[in-house]
């Protein structure tokens, strides 16, 4: 205990300059404003302050997650979220395909924002997927091929807690071993890891084993890499704002403050500047509910990076949205701009259980046996090796349903995924069952043609926003979904799994589906990215909030289209490129 208590003095002392109070910044004087110190927040936040003369405050909604334990110890990853206080407790309106049902739709609240909450998939998507991302926006540095310094830049490559061989369960060749953001392998093994490795040479065709998915040729079932190093989670806050750089004088960041609106300073209605763009150069937030509220203003930027809920809410709130919509909840519109918070995408995800024979499984082994969970949680806080400091899960597969049985395609290209199965040794959310070993496969919809919304209803910048992903208002995301549900049902058909399965304890019919979806907590494209000009949209590929000025969005609302992946290392690599976006219209070095 006592070696906790110093681990954890060591850490908290590593995190100096973190304000709780802004009575208590040093200065008011920044060059940036980054609002949510979340996964691409904390990007900026350290590129940007590379450079000693330019100075930064990050103006983060919760507190630090760097040392609250279900944050840290991968296999914890489950109970972060929902309704914890790493959450901001959002829950969808009813879901029309779902049965009428609402869905929890948890966001992380606290430095490192998502990425100290998720399930720490570090998976790229495709390399069609940034080829359309380039497409889509017209600027060809959105590519697979241009964004490779970047993706290299941001990794660095580790060792799994175990430091077991790795040879042959990933491709050195395309990853970065000298970044900040920590992936690894699997550092425990797994009571399946060999069954579901066995059925990529038994059913080769249908399940074919693929050394690195996130190569940029995804297809296939392989090893899953995760944002861990040393055992431990590397959220953006871990990794991004880590002792070195946290110390750096001119990075501020200010926490349990919550950004309400930005505004003018100049006129609240626009064309202050002679050239007819409003600009916005005013962060209004609380430190008390909404009791007082002050402004910053930064001298060059504000950098919107709340993520894909609070982006658009934090717009809407000042004014910059459709403007007959905000008319009906009666904020007076600054900026009509329609498509802020249009087009919510995410992709949902759906489990499947088999009841097997053998006991080596998550259930019996670990959640039914309490002395078990005390010495490896012991051990995890000893040395940070053992059984919890891997995932629940070992290994993905990346597949598309045949060709000409949807009308529309909807993945970027004939090498990206339309789903993806997720494979683990055993039931690892609750509600968990209380007798029976069993096998689990996720399934998940890549690439949903369905599209939601995040709008407001009050004008009270501190209420929620109104959560709509829309999942299944195109019937063809059901179409996908069932064709991911017969896939998985053929993968235990395999050899590897005879005298394992007992019988599927799932049932499959439609309302089923509909009945077990919840999300994979993906939401994405509400404030998308669209060519300089473009009528449609909400910012330029440099991430400009189009016609306004002062003001970016980096963050995960501004991708188009959800890449065929878990998208933290999207957000990631837009975020690293966006850095550089930012310094070089600031004629400031890279
Ligand atoms: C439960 C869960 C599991 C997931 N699993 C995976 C996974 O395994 N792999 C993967 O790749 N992706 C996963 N994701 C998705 C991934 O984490 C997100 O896509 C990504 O982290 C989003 O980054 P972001 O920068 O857009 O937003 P965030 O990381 O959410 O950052 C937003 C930040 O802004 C702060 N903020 C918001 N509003 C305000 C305000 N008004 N004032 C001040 N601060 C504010 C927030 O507190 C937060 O820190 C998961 C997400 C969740 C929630
Ligand atoms: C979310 O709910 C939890 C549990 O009730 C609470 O502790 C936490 O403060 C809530 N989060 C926010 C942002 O209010
Ligand atoms: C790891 O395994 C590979 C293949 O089995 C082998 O060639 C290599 O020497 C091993 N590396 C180490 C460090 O043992
Ligand atoms: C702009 O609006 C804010 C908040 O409503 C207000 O405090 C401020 O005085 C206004 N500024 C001008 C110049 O009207
Ligand atoms: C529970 O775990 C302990 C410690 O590893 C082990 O000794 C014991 O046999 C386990 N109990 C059961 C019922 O498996
Ligand atoms: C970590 O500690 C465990 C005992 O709790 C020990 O068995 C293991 O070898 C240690 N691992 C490392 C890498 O030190
Ligand atoms: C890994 O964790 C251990 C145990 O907490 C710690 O002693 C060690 O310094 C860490 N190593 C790195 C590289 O962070
Ligand atoms: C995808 O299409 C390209 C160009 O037609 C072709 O070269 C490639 O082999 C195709 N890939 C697959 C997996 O079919
Ligand atoms: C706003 O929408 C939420 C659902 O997201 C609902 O619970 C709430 O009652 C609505 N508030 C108003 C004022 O309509
Ligand atoms: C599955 O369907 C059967 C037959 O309708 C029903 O008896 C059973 O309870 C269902 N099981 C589950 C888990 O929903
Ligand atoms: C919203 O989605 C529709 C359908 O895919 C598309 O036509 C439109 O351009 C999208 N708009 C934005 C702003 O992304």
């Amino acid at each position: 205990m006592s070696l906790q208590l110093v681990l954890l003095a060591l850490i908290t002392s590593a995190f100096g300059l973190i304000y709780e109070k802004f009575s208590d910044l040093p200065t008011t004087d920044f060059d940036f404003i980054i609002i949510g110190g979340g996964t691409a927040g904390n990007v900026l936040a350290n590129r940007l302050t590379e450079q000693p003369d330019i100075s930064v405050l990050v103006i983060e909604a919760g507190a630090s997650t760097a040392d609250v334990l279900v944050s840290e110890v991968p296999f914890f990853c489950p109970q972060a979220v929902p309704q914890t206080p790493l959450d901001w407790n959002y829950t969808t309106i009813p879901q029309a395909g779902l049965n009428n049902r609402p869905i929890s739709y948890p966001r992380g609240f606290g430095l490192g924002g998502s990425s100290a909450v998720n399930f720490m998939v570090y998976t790229r998507g495709s390399s069609q997927d940034y080829d359309r991302y380039a497409a889509i926006s017209g600027d060809e540095g959105w590519s697979w091929d241009s964004l490779q310094p970047y993706i290299r830049r941001a990794e660095r490559f580790v060792q799994p807690a175990d430091h077991h061989n790795t040879t042959g369960q990933f491709n050195p060749e395309v990853h970065g071993f000298d970044g900040i953001l920590s992936i690894t392998l699997p550092g425990y093994p797994r009571g399946t890891d060999q069954r579901v490795i066995q059925t990529t040479s038994d059913l080769a065709d249908e399940f074919p084993f693929n050394l690195d998915m996130n190569s940029g040729y995804q297809l296939g079932v392989g090893w899953m890499q995760t944002t861990v190093g040393n055992g431990t989670r590397s959220s953006s806050e871990v990794s991004y704002l880590g002792a070195k750089y946290i110390s750096r004088p001119n990075l501020h960041v200010l926490i349990h403050t919550h950004v309400t609106r930005i505004l003018q300073s100049g006129s609240n209605h626009s064309k202050s500047n002679g050239n007819n763009t409003p600009k916005f150069d005013l962060v209004e937030f609380t430190q008390d509910s909404g009791v007082t509220k002050q402004t910053l203003s930064p001298s060059k930027e504000i950098i919107l990076s709340a993520g894909s809920l609070n982006t658009p809410n934090i717009l809407l709130h000042s004014g910059i949205g459709d403007s007959d919509e905000l008319a009906t909840v009666g904020i007076e519109s600054t900026v009509h701009l329609p498509d802020v918070g249009k087009n919510l995408t995410d992709h949902p995800r759906w489990v499947l259980n088999w009841l097997v024979t053998d006991t080596d499984t998550l259930e019996n082994v670990y959640f039914r046996n309490e002395t078990y969970q005390e010495e490896v949680l012991d051990q995890w806080l000893y040395n940070r090796t053992g059984f919890l400091s891997s995932m629940p899960t070992s290994q993905l597969g990346w597949l598309r349903v045949p060709d000409g049985t949807l009308a529309i395609d909807p993945s970027a290209g004939n090498e990206t995924a339309h789903f993806e199965l997720i494979f683990s040794n055993g039931i690892y959310h609750a509600p968990f069952p209380p007798t029976g070993d069993y096998f689990a496969i996720n399934t998940v919809v890549l690439c949903p043609l369905s599209r939601g919304s995040v709008t407001i209803n009050s004008t009270d910048p501190l209420s929620p926003p109104v959560v709509d992903p829309a999942f299944f208002s195109n019937p063809q995301d059901i179409e996908v979904m069932r064709q991911a549900v017969a896939k998985a049902q053929d993968f235990v058909k395999g050899p590897a799994w005879d005298g394992h399965i007992i019988e599927l304890v799932t049932n499959t019919t439609d309302d089923d589906i509909r009945n077990g979806i919840t999300s994979i907590y993906h939401p994405l494209s509400t404030a998308s990215m669209s060519p300089r000009g473009a009528d449609w949209g909400v910012v330029d590929p440099d991430f400009v909030l189009k016609g306004v000025e002062g003001v970016r969005i980096v963050d995960a609302s501004v991708l188009p289209k959800p890449p065929a992946g878990h998208t933290q290392a999207a957000v990631y690599f837009f975020a690293e490129r966006g850095a550089d976006l930012i310094k070089k219209s600031w004629g400031i070095p890279i």
